[in-house]
């Protein structure tokens, strides 16, 4: 009787140390199995520019238009005088450009790239932009034509602003020549 115990007592033993080692190597496989498929399907940081590929709900691939840092100087070196003067048209309601000329509902923009802000003679100015000072360079007109009341909250130039990058670069190449 006494054997037979000590015989369960050993069986006993050896299915827990079994059990124990079956343990162990499933936590070894689980921890492996995580490890190579974090390797695997690490995601890469996706690079905010150009086109983006996105699946869309029926499961095909879509490119998603993504806002591209806009670069004057590239878009200056593709500006176009002609282009910029029929688009200069969207301006000319408000402002004249040639010398001598006067005011409209805007100011004379002759010779404004490189002017100091505000300062065509016998305009009334918004305090707004009294208030900026500094002068007009490609890179200020180009912010204040994108969308003049957020480049400069306050202004009296109700326009909407221009949306495409090349037609503003193109505007601008026609008041540089303007002077
Ligand atoms: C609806 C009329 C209107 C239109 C259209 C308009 N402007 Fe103006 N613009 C104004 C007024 C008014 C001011 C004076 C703003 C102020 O005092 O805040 C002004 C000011 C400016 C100034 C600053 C001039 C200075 O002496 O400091 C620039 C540059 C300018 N406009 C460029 C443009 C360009 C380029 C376009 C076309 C893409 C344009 N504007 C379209 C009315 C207009």
């Amino acid at each position: 009787m006494k054997k037979r115990l000590k015989k369960i007592k050993q069986d006993l033993c050896l299915i827990a140390k079994e059990n124990y080692r079956a343990l162990l190597l499933a936590f070894v496989i689980t921890g492996l199995a995580t490890l190579t498929a974090n390797l695997l399907y690490r995601q890469k940081p996706i690079l905010k520019r150009g086109y983006q590929i996105e699946i869309g709900s029926d499961g095909k691939a879509v490119a998603k238009k993504v806002e591209k840092p806009i670069d004057l100087a590239e878009l200056m070196k593709l500006a176009d005088y002609d282009r910029g003067a029929k688009t200069f048209k969207k301006c000319a309601s408000c402002h004249n450009i040639i010398k001598g000329e006067g005011a409209k509902v805007g100011p004379n923009l002759y010779g404004v790239v490189g002017k100091t802000r505000a300062s065509s003679a016998g305009f009334v100015y918004s305090e707004a932009l009294k208030a900026k000072g500094g002068s007009w360079d490609r890179d200020s007109i180009n912010q204040f034509i994108t969308k003049p009341k957020d480049y400069i909250p306050g202004t009296k130039m109700a326009f909407p602003g221009l949306k495409k990058p090349q037609d503003r670069a193109d505007v601008i190449l026609y008041l540089e020549k303007q002077k």
